[in-house]
């Protein structure tokens, strides 16, 4: 019998750069961040299945107001980007369940110059579902599937194929420290040739009780979403870490115009992660800082961007001024030396 071609096999490309990799990655974050005097882990950890799911839930609650105000902010504008841009492909980082960036691709599939959708992200189950459905709902849509962290994989971008648009939503942007910001700011502008354009959505500085009710909400999930990073520990590495030991904190730093997620323990204690035969002591009411969020303006978003060579040329906000989606460009002529001196 002849075999029964699915068309959709034939438009999906996925590359996975994490195999074994991101057990490394851990193993060495670990290492290196809860052996310092103040405990640290990359925020990237949290997104197995269920911080992804937990992820999701976040974005549905009334206090975290970033999901609903980015989404409004891009269906308001949709069309004229898609326009502005011609975009033939769109490349995401950190592209999540891609739920916003539909927006996006309803707009570039009317104007007609779509071809192709590249999303990147670290959770392999994320990029999978999101290009089947995709080319399931854009048909002739080619999805390039990249399994990978945005911050050591973007050489791994297939080669463009027309005027590209690079969208990194969500404000993640703010998920880096001010150096690494710039220092992927500039990953970031390689991707981009002169025509292209990069589209960037920033959580903007507002009331910090605001902001600490959207970081530690009343049903208590984003408490969830902070201690899962533990159990990804207990599973990936052999850890015995006990999430009821540890107390969600959500802190404003009101000098670095940061929120950061901490995990307090409760009582002093010893955890064993047995696959690095690291033994970990907390003193009672020790923190581990598990992620910060900067918050941004205009000014602070374009001293960034141009130190990464790329200019501002669109500045999308909400009525109250909560978020925005900014627009930038590669400034004209080749990049230059990176300059130390301000
Ligand atoms: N862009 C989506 C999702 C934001 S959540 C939105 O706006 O709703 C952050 C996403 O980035 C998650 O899907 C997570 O898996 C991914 N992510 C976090 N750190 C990453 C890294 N270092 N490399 C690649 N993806 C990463
Ligand atoms: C993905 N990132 C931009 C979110 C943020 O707001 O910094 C992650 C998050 N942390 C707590 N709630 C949501």
């Amino acid at each position: 019998m002849e075999p029964i071609a699915d068309p959709a096999q034939e438009t999906i490309r996925i590359d996975s750069h994490l195999s074994g990799a991101r057990e490394r990655s851990l193993a060495e974050d670990v290492l290196d961040g809860l052996t310092r005097p103040f405990k640290e882990l990359p925020p990237k950890h949290f997104y197995d299945t269920r911080g992804a799911e937990l992820f999701d839930r976040i974005c549905e609650l009334e206090e975290y107001y970033q999901t609903r105000t980015e989404r409004a902010i891009l269906a308001a504008s949709a069309g004229e980007i898609a326009k502005l841009s011609g975009a033939a492909e769109l490349v995401e980082l950190g592209s999540g369940t891609a739920a916003k960036t539909r927006v996006l691709l309803d707009a570039l599939h009317e104007t007609g110059t779509l071809r192709r959708y590249v999303p990147l992200d670290v959770t392999e189950q994320l990029v999978r579902e999101c290009a089947h459905e995709l080319t399931q709902r854009y048909p002739g849509l080619q999805v390039h599937g990249v399994i990978g962290d945005f911050e050591r994989h973007l050489d791994r971008v297939p080669p463009p194929d027309g005027r590209r648009l690079v969208v990194f939503l969500g404000g993640t942007i703010g998920n880096f420290t001010p150096g690494s910001r710039r220092r992927f700011l500039r990953q970031v502008r390689s991707l981009l040739g002169p025509e292209d354009h990069l589209l960037m959505g920033v959580d903007l500085v507002k009331d910090p009780d605001v902001l600490r009710a959207a970081y530690d909400d009343s049903e208590g999930v984003t408490a969830e979403f902070n201690r899962n990073v533990l159990h990804v520990l207990n599973r990936e590495l052999d850890a015995d870490f006990d999430p009821r030991d540890f107390e969600h904190v959500a802190l404003f730093d009101a000098q670095h115009q940061w929120i950061e997620m901490r995990l307090r323990a409760r009582r002093e204690h010893t955890v064993q992660v047995r696959a690095l035969s690291l033994a970990v002591r907390f003193a009672q009411g020790e923190d581990m800082r598990t992620e910060i969020s900067a918050k941004f303006t205009q000014a602070r978003l374009r001293a960034d961007l141009s130190a990464a060579e790329l200019e501002l040329v669109g500045w999308l906000t909400d009525p109250r001024e909560l978020f925005a989606v900014s627009l930038s460009r590669p400034l004209a002529g080749e990049p230059g030396q990176v300059s130390l001196t301000p």
